[in-house]
């Protein structure tokens, strides 16, 4: 079963950067009679393989989401749950992360989290900063609209202090000043647990990613399922505005 989804993924043509929307971890938990945690738990492996699989593609770029502004909102005692699991999670993986070329990178408004899993972010980014075989970037206490908010208010204050101009702002000048800087859009985005919507993930940078939704819980998610999700995108056509027969030529 592997091997045949594998074969049907064509190699030259596979998305330089995929992002997820890692939803659906409270509801496995609850169809098996255990806390939302224990949903989390089980999420964070799915992480591990997903990056492996990642990793032995050659995909380039992994953005997960793994909690956003209005996460913050949920019950105390899930939200701190959640930030021990990263906390373990990143003491687990660094060496890992060392040995596959995985740099991690942190998006979101850092300020909020508790000051030590803050620290342990600082120093997993530092300690892996110079591999070069994937970017993972996590979104962590992240809203897109936060992201799309921040870069205006650098560039208003750029334009105060006379660095640029209000005519030099253009769409690839705005995404300098978001949090993703450096990184290109993904060309694909999946979403898990059957949900069809956004939940202010990457608002900017999604404009012409393709989209894919699977009924598959985040824990449930496999390499196969990533390979299924890859063969959706080989069989779409990307026509960025044109018509089917201009992206042909
Ligand atoms: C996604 O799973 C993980 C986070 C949002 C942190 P959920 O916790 O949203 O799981 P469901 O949607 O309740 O099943
Ligand atoms: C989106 O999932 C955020 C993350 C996966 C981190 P949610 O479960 O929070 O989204 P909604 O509330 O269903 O839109
Ligand atoms: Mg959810």
């Amino acid at each position: 079963m592997t091997m045949n989804l594998l074969e049907q993924i064509d190699r030259t043509k596979l998305p330089q950067h995929v992002a997820f929307i890692m939803d659906g971890n409270g509801r496995w938990a609850k169809k098996r009679g255990m806390i939302r945690l224990f949903g989390h738990k089980n999420g964070v492996k799915t992480v591990k393989e997903i990056l492996n699989a990642a990793g032995d593609l050659g995909i380039r770029y992994v953005t997960v989401y793994a909690f956003s502004t209005e996460n913050w909102s949920r019950p105390a005692d899930e939200v701190s749950g959640i930030m021990g699991l990263l906390s373990t999670a990143i003491d687990d993986e660094i060496e890992n992360m060392m040995k596959n070329g995985v740099r991690v990178k942190m998006i979101g408004e850092m300020d909020r989290l508790p000051k030590y899993l803050r620290e342990k972010v600082a120093y997993v980014i530092e300690r892996t900063k110079d591999n070069t075989k994937l970017d993972f970037i996590v979104a962590l206490s992240y809203s897109g609209r936060w992201d799309i908010v921040e870069s205006a208010r650098k560039i208003a204050r750029d334009c105060v202090e006379g660095k640029i101009s209000p005519d030099d702002i253009c769409d690839s000048m705005f995404s300098h000043y978001l949090s993703t800087d450096g990184t290109p859009d993904p060309e694909l985005m999946i979403r898990t647990s059957g949900e069809s919507r956004i939940s202010n993930f990457l608002l900017y940078q999604l404009a012409y990613s393709e989209l894919y939704f699977t009924d598959v819980l985040w824990p449930d998610f496999s390499r196969e399922e990533l390979y299924k999700a890859l063969i959706s995108y080989q069989n779409r056509e990307r026509r960025f505005g044109k018509t089917s027969e201009q992206v042909k030529k």
